[in-house]
């Protein structure tokens, strides 16, 4: 059997057949999963049963597993997985009932709904996530990418030139501020600081720019705030146009793999206080700072 890869975009998503990734997978197998993503930046498994075991042993082959801001944020006995490597993307609490609508887990998770890069607010921000459907809604709850090379791509050079050497402050505070959030509990103020990172980054291997944006920015170094908002706005919006976006529609056992160095991604609504979705999110590590691109700032 050998991984075939058939493009859902004319730019990115590819859906992978002839492989079982609950089973150990050959050198040759990871290498032909990382060509995959580093063309495609989504990849589709459908059809892949997988305990969380067997996920976290999948996601392994790509990197080291990042234990998830909520996870850390939440006690153990607020937890409904197991391993904190586990990001526990559903509408259920510890013991497996749908949230209720003021649930602060549920008004926390609704950040999804933004266009984000996963762990952006992070000063390594992740590599790859992985999210896999053991229960799907009936209606609604697609999951949207967004291609942020083709975005970069697409912009006329005034504007290339005028982004290059920009960099950004994340912070998970500002992605939930936008929806009116702000619970974080006192001891997790460390977490909400603002990170750093390049606008424009490239990628390592195809040397491919892209665009680095997310819900959670909030500034850009040196520039008056609304000004700084109102352009990632601009960008934002640029970036999110239908023909730089797919959207996945969930079946159970989907496996979906993307790339949040060159992507970026957005839950849609379903019917959360009445349909269960259990999906469940490993990532990898970032390989390093975004800032290190840049010498002058990472000098400062
Ligand atoms: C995530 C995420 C979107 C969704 O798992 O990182 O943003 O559709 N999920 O649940
Ligand atoms: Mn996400």
């Amino acid at each position: 059997m050998s991984i075939g890869i058939r493009p859902l975009h004319p730019d990115f998503i590819g859906e992978v057949s002839g492989i079982d990734i609950s089973a150990p997978l050959t050198a040759e197998q990871v290498a032909a999963v990382e060509a995959g993503m580093d063309r495609y930046a989504v990849l589709v498994f459908r059809d892949q049963p997988l305990t969380d075991e067997q996920q976290c042993a999948f996601s392994r082959n790509f990197g080291e597993l990042e234990a998830t801001l909520i996870s850390q944020m939440s006690k153990p006995s607020e937890r409904r997985l197991g391993s904190v490597e586990m990001d526990d993307i559903s509408n259920l609490d510890a013991s497996g009932k749908l949230r209720g609508r003021d649930d602060k887990r549920r008004m926390y998770s609704l950040g999804n709904r933004l266009w984000h890069s996963d762990a952006s607010f992070r000063a390594i921000g992740a590599g790859y996530s992985l999210l896999s459907a053991r229960v799907v809604p009936s209606v609604g709850g697609n999951t949207e990418f967004a291609d942020m090379r083709a975005a970069y791509d697409a912009l006329d050079d005034a504007t290339k030139g005028e982004i290059e050497d920009l960099v950004t402050e994340h912070s998970i505070a500002f992605s939930r501020a936008e929806l009116g959030f702000d619970d974080y509990g006192e001891d997790n103020a460390d977490k909400i600081r603002p990170v750093r990172h390049r606008l424009v980054r490239t990628h390592p291997v195809t040397g491919r720019k892209s665009l680095y944006l997310s819900a959670h920015i909030g500034g850009i170094v040196g520039w008056p705030v609304p000004e700084a908002r109102a352009f990632i706005r601009d960008l934002t919006e640029h970036a999110t146009q239908p023909r730089f976006t797919h959207a996945h529609q969930w079946r159970v056992n989907d496996l979906v793999m993307w790339d949040n160095r060159t992507t970026m991604h957005r839950a849609r609504r379903y019917r959360d206080l009445q349909d269960v979705r259990d999906l469940r999110r490993t990532s990898i590590k970032g390989a390093g700072p975004t800032a290190e691109q840049l010498p002058v700032l990472a000098a400062e």
